[in-house]
Parts: structure tokens; C-alpha cells; sequence
């Protein structure tokens, strides 16, 4: 016992004394990639709710989603401030979609409120079933945003959310490529399944990615299984799309868009942004946020270029909105510009982040353009997330957490000031 204390301690001293004689590791070895997770078939019964995600609807509203094998499950929320005393039941709408030779259960949404600020609700789904809880988010700064796009199903996945799950936030924010169903719509189903402890508890705002396009021509249309599982608040933004949509939370505005739908100046998606602009009141939201899958500023050879047709037709509106920040996923790394317009900085455009490093099982993309662009800060290909705290009307700090193996490890940190009180902003 004293032989083994004893090698422990000169085990420790040896690594103390290396780490202070040995200069430091730049070089950061970079873990391979992990496999799809394989779920056992754990049938319920066909009544209790499955793959339960909230997400914002309205001005103090939440809507609640989940799925049931049983077609005539019923759509009723109920709800309250403490376990088990539901005082409120909302009832919501149905609906299901058939993908080739797969059926889907009844997909319900619910939504309820309005609700408090910042306050932990317990609901239940269908009238029976587990008992789940979320938190509002809060009214008024500082409010916190968990970032992470192309997620997908793999050990990566999971450390991810793991991840995500040990910090302190309020909105999840996702820019893209969900399940990585890719036309296999049971995967659809066990992704819905992974998410729920995390999507659960936290509003999951999200858009769609070139994954959710499952169109097969004749047969199937494009996005049916991400349109109907994830409803997002578009009817309530005023869009006539669950392509694009957007909302506010505590003072932020935050923009939804689809690189998938049509985005030139005749467009709905293009009318729709110029006129949900035009209506930010920059005194109640004085944070602008953007969110879409393919990114516009990209030094990563993946996907280079792709998003030179909509940065064409949408960025003369960001800047003239003055959008302060724009979060995109779609290549599978890091990166993070300084403010930007038309190519090169500018202290007026945005700064645009890439953060499609969720942890899909496509692996990611480590080959860069050379040299770095000027306008871009920070790159790095590994998988992990990003922590948005906007702390009050002028000062935000963002962070990327690598996975690094099993730890997520802060790597690119920056404090971003908006553009309110700017000459930017100037009438
Ligand atoms: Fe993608």
C-alpha cells in the first residue's frame, strides 16, 4: 500500500516537473472520428410521449412537440409551477406524414402560456407518461445561448450535448443539419429520442440544412419530415414558412434563415426579411442575430463558395440593418470572423461564425484555404460548441468549447460589441 502511495506520488511530481520543464503542446492531437450511435428498439406503449422538445412561440409562449404510436393520443398539455399540480391544460393540433413505405406517429404541438420569465414549469404531455420541466428564459439581459450545428447521432454527438447540458444557458440555437436522417426517417425518430433530455428542458430554436432536403422528385417533398417535427414559430413572425422565421428573447432579435428555399430580391423569404427588419425596434432589441446553414465567409475548402449566391442577395439588407452577428453551420470546423461586408472587414457588417462542428458521423473538414483571409480571426477543424452570453444591450461574450476528447475545453473566447450607439446605426 505505502509502495503504491509512494509510485503515485513521484507519478505525480514526474508529470508536474515535465509540465514546467517541457514547452508548452501547440500542436493539438486531434481524436478520430466516432461512430453512429446504434439505439436498442426500446418499445413503449404506443400512448406515452416520445422525443418531447420545446421550443419559443410568441411573446411568453412555448410550444411543446412530441410524438405517440397511438393515432388518437390526445394533443393536451398540462402544466404548472410545481411537480404534479398542473393547473393549466392547453389542447394543440396534430399532424403526421408518410415518407415512402414509412408512417410516422401523430406528431403533436402544443403550445402554452403565456408564461413567466425565467421560471421552471412542469408539464405533461398526452395526460400521462413522465413528468418533464423547462425554463422560461429570462425577460430582460443578460441571457445565454448554446450553440451547435450538423449534430447527427454519433459519440460526438453525445459528448456535445453532454457538454452543452453542464453549462448555463437558456436558448439552444442551431444552425442547421439535425438528425443526419438522410432519408432513413427512423433515425428521425432516435434522434428525436437524444435530444429530449436537452430539447426538453430548453427552448431548441432551430433551422434547416441540406440534411432536412429529403426530397425524392415524384415521391416525397423536401423538408415534410423537418416540417412536421419541428415546428418552428413562423405563423407568429408573420412568414408564411417554417423555412424562415424569427423571434425575441430578454433584448434579442434573432433571425432563422433557409439556404434551401429561394433567397433573391423577388422571393417571399427575401420580402419577408426586409420587411421583419424594418420592424426591429433596436431600443427593445438592441442585439441583432442572424442564423443559417451555409455560411458566407468560409476559408475552409468544404463547401467553399456555396454561399455566394445569397450573400449576393441578402448581405446589402444585413448591412443596412446593421445585423451584429451571424451564426452558420454546414462545414464541419470552426471559424470566426471580424466584423465583415462585401469580402473584406468592415467595423459596420457582422461578425459571421461557422459552427458546424456538432459532431456528425460525416467527420470533419481540416483542409484551409491559404493564406487566411484577412477577415478571418480564429479557425480551427475539431468538434464542439459555442456559449453566446449577451450580457447587457452593448456587451456579449462568445466562447467555442472543443471537445476535447472527453472535456469540452474553452478555445477561441471574444467580447463583441454591438452596434447600438454606433455611427453604424446612425439615421
Ligand atoms: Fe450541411
Amino acid at each position: 500500500m505505502e509502495m503504491k502511495t509512494k509510485t503515485m506520488i513521484s507519478t505525480i511530481l514526474i508529470s508536474v516537473l515535465l509540465s514546467i520543464l517541457l514547452p508548452v503542446r501547440t500542436d493539438y492531437v486531434r481524436p478520430q472520428p466516432r461512430k453512429t450511435l446504434h439505439f436498442p428498439w426500446n418499445p413503449k406503449h404506443p400512448s406515452v410521449p416520445q422525443q418531447v422538445h420545446v421550443s419559443l412561440a410568441g411573446e411568453n409562449h412555448i410550444r411543446i412537440s412530441w410524438v405517440t404510436d397511438d393515432k388518437s393520443a390526445p394533443s393536451i398539455v398540462e402544466y404548472g409551477m410545481s411537480p404534479g399540480q398542473y393547473n393549466f391544460l392547453s389542447q394543440g393540433e396534430t399532424t403526421s406524414y408518410k415518407y415512402l413505405f414509412y408512417r410516422s406517429g401523430k406528431i403533436h404541438h402544443t403550445v402554452i402560456g403565456p408564461l413567466e420569465h425565467d421560471t421552471v414549469y412542469f408539464y405533461r404531455c398526452g395526460g400521462q407518461g413522465p413528468e418533464f420541466q423547462f425554463k422560461t428564459p429570462p425577460g430582460q439581459f443578460p441571457v445565454t445561448f448554446a450553440v451547435a450545428g450538423d449534430l447527427g447521432q454519433t459519440g460526438w454527438t453525445k459528448s456535445t450535448l453532454n457538454h452543452i447540458e453542464k453549462c448555463k444557458y437558456d436558448v439552444h440555437l442551431l444552425p442547421g443539419d439535425l438528425s443526419y436522417a438522410d432519408c432513413m426517417q427512423h433515425r428521425w425518430d432516435t434522434f428525436g429520442e437524444l435530444v429530449q433530455p436537452l430539447a426538453s428542458a430548453r427552448p431548441w430554436m432551430v433551422t434547416q440544412g441540406n440534411h432536412e432536403k429529403e426530397k425524392i422528385p415524384f415521391f416525397t417533398d423536401a423538408f415534410a419530415s423537418y416540417n412536421a417535427r419541428w415546428k418552428m414559430p413562423f405563423e407568429e413572425s408573420k412568414s408564411t414558412s417554417n423555412l424562415y422565421y424569427s423571434f425575441e428573447v430578454a433584448g434579442v432579435h434573432v433571425v432563422m434563415l433557409g439556404s434551401y428555399t429561394d433567397y433573391d430580391e423577388l422571393s417571399d423569404q427575401y420580402s419577408w426579411l426586409k420587411a421583419d427588419l424594418s420592424k426591429v425596434d433596436r431600443k427593445k432589441t438592441p442585439w441583432l442575430v442572424v442564423l443559417f446553414h451555409v455560411p458566407w465567409y468560409n476559408s475552409n475548402h468544404a463547401h467553399q463558395g456555396e454561399g455566394d449566391g445569397m450573400m449576393m442577395a441578402m448581405e446589402p439588407l444585413f448591412y443596412a440593418a446593421g445585423v451584429d452577428l451571424v451564426l452558420t453551420g454546414h462545414v464541419h470546423a470552426y471559424e470566426r470572423s471580424k466584423r465583415v461586408n462585401k469580402g473584406k472587414s468592415d467595423p459596420c457588417g457582422a461578425v459571421h461564425i461557422t459552427i458546424g462542428d456538432g459532431g456528425n458521423r460525416e467527420g470533419l473538414a481540416q483542409k484551409y484555404v491559404h493564406p487566411k483571409p484577412e477577415w478571418s480571426v480564429f479557425r480551427e477543424a475539431s468538434f464542439g460548441h459555442g456559449e453566446l452570453k449577451i450580457v447587457n444591450s452593448t456587451h456579449a461574450f462568445w466562447s467555442w468549447h472543443r471537445n476535447d476528447d472527453d472535456e469540452p475545453m474553452r478555445s477561441d473566447q471574444v467580447w463583441i460589441t454591438s452596434l447600438i450607439g454606433s455611427e453604424c446605426l446612425a439615421e
